[in-house]
């Protein structure tokens, strides 16, 4: 959430009554790890679940837990405590607790923060599958959305209480990632993203395919770091093994073969229905002419595949640039000659393809990397070095890029309102 050096993120963690209260601690520490400073205030039922002790060893301040013990030293009082926020999130969120939120409740130290605040809020339910169902509930929180604050939809699965169904407290990393989202800029709201990522496989027979090293990693950081920044984001994805970490908002396609990968980004950048296209997948360039219906065996002699050529997606969105509404493009170039070499080919990408942006980067770099070094190229003529840093700070750069050379049209900031 921050560079070493950079101020950190200040987090009220509110906790209420649940049983989920336990990962309130898991949390508090994934949120220092992430570079915050976190203060908690715990209801008095949380307290029956979490201890005040224990949220204090974690965070290493005291907690508030009523409003009587403010004055105690090393405690700050509930007004303090709205006012130092730079971010208030709830987790667990119980039903009791959505519902005091909604009508504005003070009886409470957190709901006294919640009120004061001016900092975004952010709420993570969790509750037994009927409450949340309950169209009290339902109401309450479509109220909580719509005066701005942010919910982290609680999962499926067996409950505490016996139940299966909706109402399992998000995983921490999902809260995490609307803490971060919560405190960015959000200069990509409400654009529409269309990302493309990951390797594409192209089968040769049924047991063997056609590929290459591309982990997708670029792909997701940018689909993560889109998403942080408010934009809707889809990520067309090849076979990545896993599925890819990208919070719940992203909407993941995944696809095998270029063909499927043409049609699938294609179909969802036709007209005006993208805003921003990154083509960062590395999709296969050829493809055997026919796929053998049954295994290939082993032969003596030698033998050779014929391979016909794909069809290049961003080049095709390229051309379709004459139509109005199309998207704006960025494409990736990926060599392994040197850098004026690689330079040469990303001006050479960015006219043949007709894109905005061209991102250049060295395979040796990037491949099953977590790091990067890049150049981004722009049909402006401007030019920018980005050296080795995180997939994440490489991300944050290119859509600054692409942010820029938009201009204002793209910085819309959402007012925080709750
Ligand atoms: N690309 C694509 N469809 C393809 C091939 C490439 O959309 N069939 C996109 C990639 O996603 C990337 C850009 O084109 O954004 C450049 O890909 P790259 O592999 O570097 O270049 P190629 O055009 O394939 O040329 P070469 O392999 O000869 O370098």
């Amino acid at each position: 959430m921050r560079k070493p050096g950079r101020r950190k993120t200040r987090v009220v963690l509110g906790v209420t009554g649940s049983v989920a209260a336990y990962k309130a601690v898991e949390l508090a520490r994934a949120l220092i790890k992430r570079g915050c400073d976190v203060r908690a205030v715990i209801t008095d039922s949380a307290s029956k679940f979490v201890t005040p002790f224990l949220l204090e060893t974690v965070t290493g301040h005291k907690v508030t837990t009523s409003f009587w013990n403010e004055t105690e030293s090393g405690a700050i009082g509930h007004i303090e405590l709205a006012d130092w926020a730079q971010v208030l999130v709830i987790a667990p969120a119980s039903a009791d607790m959505l519902a005091k939120l909604r009508y504005g409740f003070a009886e409470t130290p957190l709901l006294a923060v919640a009120l004061a605040t001016k900092a975004p809020v952010v709420v993570a339910p969790a509750m037994n599958v009927n409450m949340l169902s309950h169209p009290a509930t339902q109401e309450n929180l479509r109220e909580l959305v719509a005066r701005g604050i942010q919910v982290v939809e609680p999962e499926s699965g067996a409950l505490a209480c016996g139940w299966v169904g909706k109402g399992r407290l998000a995983r921490t990393q999902e809260i995490c990632w609307a803490v971060q989202k919560a405190v960015s800029s959000q200069d990509l709201a409400g654009k529409r993203l269309l990302i493309s990522a990951g390797p594409t496989r192209e089968p040769i027979d049924p047991v063997r395919f056609l590929s290459n090293r591309s982990s997708g990693k670029m792909g997701i950081a940018l689909a993560r770091e889109a998403h942080r920044r408010g934009a809707i984001v889809t990520l067309v994805h090849g076979p990545l093994g896993a599925r890819p970490q990208v919070p719940a908002g992203v909407a993941c396609v995944a696809v095998t073969t270029a063909k499927q990968m043409f049609d699938a980004v294609l179909a969802r950048a036709e007209g005006r229905a993208c805003d921003v296209a990154i083509m960062a997948a590395a999709v296969a360039d050829y493809r055997p002419s026919s796929v053998a219906p049954e295994k290939l065996k082993k032969a003596d002699a030698a033998r050779s595949l014929e391979l016909v050529p794909n069809q290049d997606i961003l080049k095709e969105l390229g051309t379709r640039r004459a139509c109005a509404g199309a998207p704006f493009l960025v494409g990736f170039a990926v060599e392994t000659g040197d850098v004026a070499a690689l330079l040469a080919e990303a001006r050479r990408k960015l006219a043949a393809k007709n894109a905005d942006l061209l991102v250049g980067n060295m395979a040796k770099d990037s491949f099953d990397r977590d790091t990067n070094r890049v150049w981004i190229v722009a049909r402006d003529g401007r030019e920018e070095h980005v050296g080795t840093a995180s997939k994440r700070a490489i991300a944050r750069r290119i859509l600054d890029a692409v942010v820029s050379s938009i201009g204002s049209s793209l910085c819309l900031h959402t007012p925080v309102q709750h």
